[in-house]
């Protein structure tokens, strides 16, 4: 099965050609093609909703014909199209649904309405042909979530955030210390040089009950030690972020170990592994921590490669490519979502409202 996967919901444009083997394992990446806005937002220092979605109606015909010409292919060796459906920024997931839509419409084509989460979450099934079920540490600039991967379109919450993303607090101690968007990659580079031990900065949740996070009290302690330090120094600056890095690494590898012995209860020896996703699981340090942490609880620690951890068709595609093979696809009246829990049943996390 041969699926087109379409993603428009933040700052990248992206489509991808993926194929399901028949029997199931994992799939195949006959193309991949992203194209990063970054530079179109890094003067606003934070995606730019409208910038995006028009950038979006700008690239993504360019971006499907270079996928299926990437994968020597064309509309008539697809068997299905896959586009994002939320959550995400509504105005860019409109862009990728419409043409998804039009596409299948025009082809007689299936259309498949992914969930950007799942995309996520089924990527290690892409790339490791993983089991169900495994856990899952979701950590992006939109998105910090710990959940059960049960099966497709099956999901158990065990946290999630009650504020900001991680990989919005990254970006937000970036922008205060000047560091430039996106944040997290600059905050790791000069947190090498950093001494984490200088600053005392709080570390949100650790030690509590459950499995949620929090990083806005830690956002708001750097934004406090940088202004008590102003103007900051190079050295001050790597100071901080070596500080804050560790600070988040400590809070989520305390959140995950909470996860890990609730999940013993649900993943059966033998299952037990701990895949991490989104764009935040590019930062050396957390893996490093997260791996002594899986490994101390007996779990398998799972990183996929870093371009499909970062939004990508290719993870849409697949997600699509599951869902078609249990024969789910979608109607043609399918909405955009700019909200879509992967877990509805879940009970809401307090102040979490926004942070589907
Ligand atoms: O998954 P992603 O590409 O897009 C979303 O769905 O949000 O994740 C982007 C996020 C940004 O917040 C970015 O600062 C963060 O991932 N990120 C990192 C690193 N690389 C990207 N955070 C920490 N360390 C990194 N090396
Ligand atoms: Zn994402």
């Amino acid at each position: 099965m041969t699926i087109l996967g379409i993603e428009t919901s933040c700052d990248e444009t992206a489509a991808a050609v993926v194929r399901r083997p028949a029997g199931g394992g994992r799939g195949e990446i006959l193309s991949n093609a992203v194209f990063s806005q970054i530079e179109a937002h890094a003067p606003f220092g934070g995606v730019v909703p409208e910038i995006a979605a028009r950038a979006h109606v700008e690239h993504l015909d360019g971006l499907i014909a270079r996928a299926l010409r990437d994968a020597g292919t064309d509309f008539a060796g697809v068997d299905g199209i896959a586009a994002t459906a939320g959550p995400g920024l509504i105005g860019g997931v409109i862009v990728g649904l419409m043409t998804a839509k039009g596409i299948a419409a025009a082809r007689g084509l299936p259309f498949i309405a992914v969930n950007h989460l799942e995309g996520h979450a089924l990527t290690a099934r892409l790339t490791d042909d993983l089991p169900f079920p495994y856990l899952l540490l979701l950590v992006s600039g939109g998105h910090s979530q710990l959940l059960v991967v049960e099966g497709v379109g099956r999901y158990r919450r065990l946290g999630t955030t009650i504020d900001d993303a991680v990989g919005e607090a990254f970006d937000k101690v970036a922008k205060l210390m000047g560091l430039g968007y996106p944040g997290g990659p600059a905050v790791e580079r000069i947190a090498r040089e950093g001494d984490g031990a200088r600053f005392a900065l709080p570390r949100p949740m650790l030690g509590r009950e459950g499995c949620d996070f929090s990083f806005s009290g830690l956002k708001t302690a750097v934004r406090q030690l940088a202004e008590a330090h102003a103007p900051l120094s190079e050295e001050d600056k790597a100071d901080i972020a070596a500080a804050f890095q560790i600070a988040v690494a400590d809070v989520l590898s305390d959140r995950c170990e909470n996860a890990m012995a609730a999940a013993n209860d649900i993943i059966p020896p033998g299952h037990r592994r701990l895949v991490v996703a989104g764009g935040v699981a590019a930062n050396m340090v957390l893996r490093e921590r997260l791996m002594v942490s899986a490994h101390a609880f007996g779990y398998e620690f799972v990183v996929p490669p870093l371009k499909l951890c970062t939004d990508n068709g290719a993870m849409i595609a697949w997600a699509g490519a599951e869902r078609m093979a249990l024969g789910l696809t979608d109607p043609i009246d399918t909405g955009p979502r700019a909200r879509w829990p992967l877990d509805p049943d879940a009970a809401p996390a307090r102040g979490a409202g926004v942070k589907a």
